[in-house]
């Protein structure tokens, strides 16, 4: 019979790390998130067994202590802790930049639990994270990470990409760390997911429509000057075209692009199609599935769509969080001390 296993979930931003490790029983107990519409959005979709948000929905990570708030241990603290200053596309501050500062805020919280600290910790972010400044902040990451009592090594990382991962179409490739509280486990051993649905021919026709009946908020005007340009290359086949700086990308038949929290902030790295009526962006609902959002998903009527697209963009996809949940169960199941 499977164990009850708990998580609190810190950065929950709409659930997607929650909404997958819940279909392997482990229960969200509580939730940080300091984005008003995201914490309402998590609220309209999960199941509430979080006191925290119910009492008060936004919270800033800074405020929040463990003693202060309450805060019930629990067997896995997950988070997917900001990334902007960390990623290679950005300007790289690193921990000089206050949302970077945010991983000592996350460490902060999991000292305060002292004896009681979670078995596992499970955090995301981008890959660029184990390289930027000649791998200064990895090792920074790392230190903290032991210091607060875990195994943690170069092998408690994985690099793991939806499109490998899952039936997905959306490459998207992100660092994941799995940390096991010495206390409580032998080794720091943990068998990352193994590649699956590669094989599988992955049709975006089963996430986006091509039929071309979508709201003319979709559409780009047709004396748009990017939709001249994206017009040029476009060629009949079922594929998502993107602005890269002031190049068209055009992606391969059957693949997505990482979907990205610019999706809602316009310009670059906006993904296109074609459809029987023109040139349009994904809609709010066609990217929620590409993430692998259940289709019972829906963001409360007042989430104005620019801040749909951001938060969709910033989400752990509920598919691999899934797949991680499973295997953070059998090593806590087979080994915890
Ligand atoms: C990468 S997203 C996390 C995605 C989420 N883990 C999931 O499972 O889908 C990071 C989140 O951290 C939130 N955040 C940023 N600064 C914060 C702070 N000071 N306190 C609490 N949450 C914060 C953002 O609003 C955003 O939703």
């Amino acid at each position: 019979m499977r164990s009850e296993l708990t998580a609190g979930a810190v950065f929950s931003g709409i659930g997607g790390f929650c909404l997958g490790l819940e279909r392997q029983g482990i229960s969200t107990l509580w939730a940080i998130e300091n984005d008003e519409s995201a914490v309402l959005s998590y609220n309209h979709n999960l199941k509430r067994t979080d006191s925290l948000m119910a009492e008060q929905p936004l919270r800033d990570i800074k405020a929040v202590g463990v003693k202060a708030n309450n805060l019930p241990p629990v067997d896995i603290l997950h988070a997917g802790f900001p990334c902007q200053s960390f990623s290679q596309a950005g300007a790289r501050r690193g921990f000089d930049d206050p949302r970077g500062k945010l991983f000592f805020e996350l460490m902060r919280l999991v000292n305060e639990f002292g004896e009681n600290k979670p078995s596992v910790l499970l955090f995301e972010n981008t890959p660029f994270l184990r390289h930027g400044a000649g791998g200064q902040w990895f090792l920074e990451v790392q230190k903290q990470i032991q210091k607060a009592g875990y195994w943690f090594s170069d092998s408690s990382c994985a690099e793991l990409d939806l499109f490998d991962h899952t039936e997905l179409p959306q490459q998207r490739n992100r660092l994941f760390m799995v940390a096991f509280l010495i206390d409580r486990f032998k080794n720091g051993r943990f068998s990352f997911p193994e590649k699956s649905h590669a094989n599988k021919v992955k049709t975006l026709e089963s996430y986006i429509d091509f039929s071309g009946n979508k709201q003319p908020q979709y559409y780009l005007p047709k004396d748009n000057r990017y939709c001249k340009m994206i017009e040029a290359h476009v060629d009949g086949q079922p594929r998502i075209y993107q602005l890269r700086k002031y190049l068209v990308r055009k992606k391969d038949v059957g693949v997505c692009p990482t979907l990205t929290a610019n999706m809602g902030q316009g310009g670059h790295n906006v993904p296109f199609i074609c459809d029987g009526q023109g040139l349009r962006k994904l809609t709010e609902e066609e990217c929620l599935a590409l993430q692998g959002f259940p289709e019972s998903f829906e963001f409360p009527t007042d989430i104005p769509p620019h801040k749909q697209y951001v938060h969709i963009g910033n989400s752990v996809s509920p598919l691999l969080a899934e797949k991680l949940g499973r295997q953070i169960r059998i090593k806590i199941e087979e080994e915890r001390l």
